[in-house]
């Protein structure tokens, strides 16, 4: 195993600090439903906006930073090995078998985190957003504080923005259960804290593999050096 610097500093404050905001946003939006009581309504309602506007700024830096660094290349979807991996996640491995697809530096995610992770940035995050930012200001107030103009109906933004905040739980409930299928159940989530991860070194691959047809009855030894 090599040990890898995978996830930049921005990139694993932006996800902390998104995976809070959203729980919190899921917390305080529930509450303004009326699914249950934490903070009291009012309260619930100005902290949602509040934290509302800090995602706003953090996807702004976000996308700055994809673009800059040339990060967003890491999502450009692809089906190769997508089946593969489909079928690893599946049955393949409660078997114990092999990751059908290698994870490097340039190559951080399988093509199925590929494709989640597209969906969760161009579906589900700006269905919430723009619904919630459509939330905010569907009404225009007159200085009596008189709605005077009602653009859009209220019961079809919250139908967005509560089918966008549903799903974005189910993302997070399955994302988190998915970071446990790492080298190690805690592998993935470590990384994230880090940056750093133990990954299989492609040199030793390829030793191993010369070693193997050079002389078939002896066991090549991996080297590790982590
Ligand atoms: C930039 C992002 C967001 C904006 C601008 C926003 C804005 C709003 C606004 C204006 C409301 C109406 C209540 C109020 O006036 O305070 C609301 C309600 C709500 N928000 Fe958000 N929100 C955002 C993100 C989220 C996220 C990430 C979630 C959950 C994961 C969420 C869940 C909810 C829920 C469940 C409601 C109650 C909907 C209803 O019953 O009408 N929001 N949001």
């Amino acid at each position: 195993m090599k040990r890898v610097y995978i996830y930049k500093g921005f990139e694993r404050f932006w996800h902390w600090t998104q995976a809070s905001l959203i729980i919190f946003l899921a917390v305080t939006g529930f509450e303004v439903h009326g699914s249950f009581t934490v903070f009291g309504f009012e309260h619930a309602a100005m902290f949602h906006r509040v934290a509302s506007y800090m995602l706003i700024v953090l996807i702004v830096f976000a996308i700055f930073w994809h673009i800059v660094t040339g990060e967003w290349k890491q999502y450009i979807p692809t089906t190769k090995k997508l089946k593969a991996q489909i079928m690893y996640y599946s049955f393949g491995m409660f078997k114990g078998e092999k990751h059908p697809t290698k994870k490097t530096e340039l190559s951080k995610m399988n093509p199925l985190q590929r494709l989640t992770y597209l969906g969760f940035k161009l579906v589900l995050i700006p269905v919430t957003v723009i619904s919630g930012i459509i939330y905010m200001t569907q009404k225009t107030l007159d200085k009596n504080n008189i709605v005077v103009i009602k653009d859009f109906s209220l019961d079809s933004i919250a139908f967005w923005h509560t089918l966008g905040a549903f799903l974005l739980i189910v993302f997070l409930i399955i994302h988190v259960y998915m970071t446990t299928t790492g080298h190690t159940p805690t592998s993935n989530i470590q990384a994230m804290i880090t940056g750093y991860e133990d990954l299989e070194d492609e040199e030793d691959e390829t030793t191993e593999v010369k070693a193997e047809s050079k002389d078939k009855k002896v066991k090549p030894v991996k080297e590790t050096n982590s």
